[in-house]
């Protein structure tokens, strides 16, 4: 290893075909399907995938595409696939079972099936974002959710979240505190937790939510024909990256080259890579970009990205306001992006790399590049999660 901030995957084998375990994590089939569907919804647009060619000449690669979530559903990130998917797929499967058949999205919304779907009250632990999204979910189908944020999660998230009609819990902690006083509290009311992370024994409902991240990156497969050469994707617990590889993974031949992004103090998939296997973060998560702030990853994911990133690299706290600044006050020509702490992350890793020619010639970038990097979160008016 040539930088303690940048580590190759010695798993990653290129010949490795996109299988059964891995479609165990992300099942690209239907995502195509459910893009369509969406479109019938009025609140869906598809997200841009914005070309930055001025900054793609400043730091020597071919093209730069940044897809940006920032206006995903007028909700400001990309969790919003996640959560209204995942709360969809649970109201449905209970329809299922009740009726042997599955309900349409639309029946569900109109609440055609309240006599079953209505004794759902959902719940999640959440830096933010995420417990948006499915405090945007259980809205939508009309049922009671309760959040449980960690300590340092913003005052303009918590009210975000109470604006869509969700109760929320404040733990004495972070992230993991509030996943684990979320599942005590859970396990004694009856409430069905929607996570977008994993533990053992609790993997169908996290798969959900990355099932609806996938939407965006078949959007991306459909914006970019020639697809990317290399991919910077900002990580917490994993959810984003294992849609992210996974799907890319699926469709193209051969797949691009994966680079995970976190924040030093929050490496959890770093450090998993370096002992080859899940590993919690070598710091406390006390990070600015409060989405990444996970001290452990998702382990359902690990099939993915434990054997598809290609490089695992840290970010440092001074390096989120340059890439968000340089998104926000672009180049000549190139478009102006809103981006959050976490959205940003995954730029900010590109300008790391391409700051240093060692790391920059490791990845192989250079001017045949086609490089993409996912702003997964629009300024929401805040410096913290
Ligand atoms: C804006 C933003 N980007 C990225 C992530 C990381 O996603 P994951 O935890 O699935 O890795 C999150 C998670 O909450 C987020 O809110």
């Amino acid at each position: 290893m040539t930088h303690d901030w940048l580590a190759r995957n010695p798993r990653a084998r290129r010949d490795l075909p996109f299988g059964r375990e891995q479609q165990y994590v992300v099942n690209p089939n239907g995502v195509p399907e459910l893009l369509d569907e969406l479109k019938a919804c009025p609140a869906h647009r598809l997200t841009p995938l914005h070309s930055l060619p001025a900054l793609a000449r400043r730091l020597g690669i071919g093209q730069l595409g940044i897809k940006d979530e920032s206006q995903r559903f007028g909700f400001g990130a990309f969790k919003a696939l996640g959560g209204v998917i995942a709360v969809h797929n649970v109201l449905s499967g209970a329809v299922g079972e009740a009726y042997h058949h599955s309900p349409s999205f639309e029946d569900l919304l109109k609440g055609k099936h309240r006599e079953i779907t209505a004794r759902f009250t959902f719940a999640t632990a959440s830096s933010g974002n995420h417990g948006r999204a499915v405090a945007a979910g259980a809205r939508l189908f009309g049922n009671r959710c309760v959040i449980f944020l960690p300590k340092f999660t913003s005052a303009e998230k918590e009210e975000a979240i109470r604006a869509r009609g969700a109760e929320v819990t404040r733990v004495d902690g972070d992230y993991d505190t509030a996943v684990a006083e979320c599942r005590r509290r859970s396990d004694e009311n009856g409430w069905t937790i929607i996570s977008d992370t994993s533990w053992d024994g609790y993997e169908d409902v996290p798969r959900s939510v990355m099932y609806g991240y996938q939407v965006l990156v078949e959007e991306v497969v459909r914006q970019w024909p020639a697809g990317p050469t290399h991919v910077f994707v900002q990580a917490g617990v994993g959810g984003l990256a294992a849609a992210v590889i996974g799907y890319l993974w699926a469709r193209y031949e051969p797949r691009p080259r994966f680079i995970v992004v976190e924040p030093e103090s929050a490496d959890c998939w770093f450090q998993s890579n370096l002992a080859g296997k899940p590993t919690p973060a070598s710091g406390a998560a006390d990070t600015v970009m409060g989405g990444l702030a996970c001290r452990e990853i998702s382990p359902v994911t690990w099939p993915v990205i434990g054997l598809a990133a290609d490089w695992f690299m840290t970010i440092t706290e001074p390096e989120v306001m340059p890439a968000r600044r340089l998104l926000a006050h672009p180049l000549d020509g190139d478009p102006a992006i809103s981006s959050g702490p976490s959205g940003c992350a995954s730029l900010a890793g590109l300008l790391r790399v391409c700051a240093d020619e060692a790391a920059f010639r490791e990845l192989g970038l250079g001017p045949d590049s086609r490089v993409l990097a996912i702003n997964s979160e629009g300024n929401l008016g805040e410096g913290a999660a």
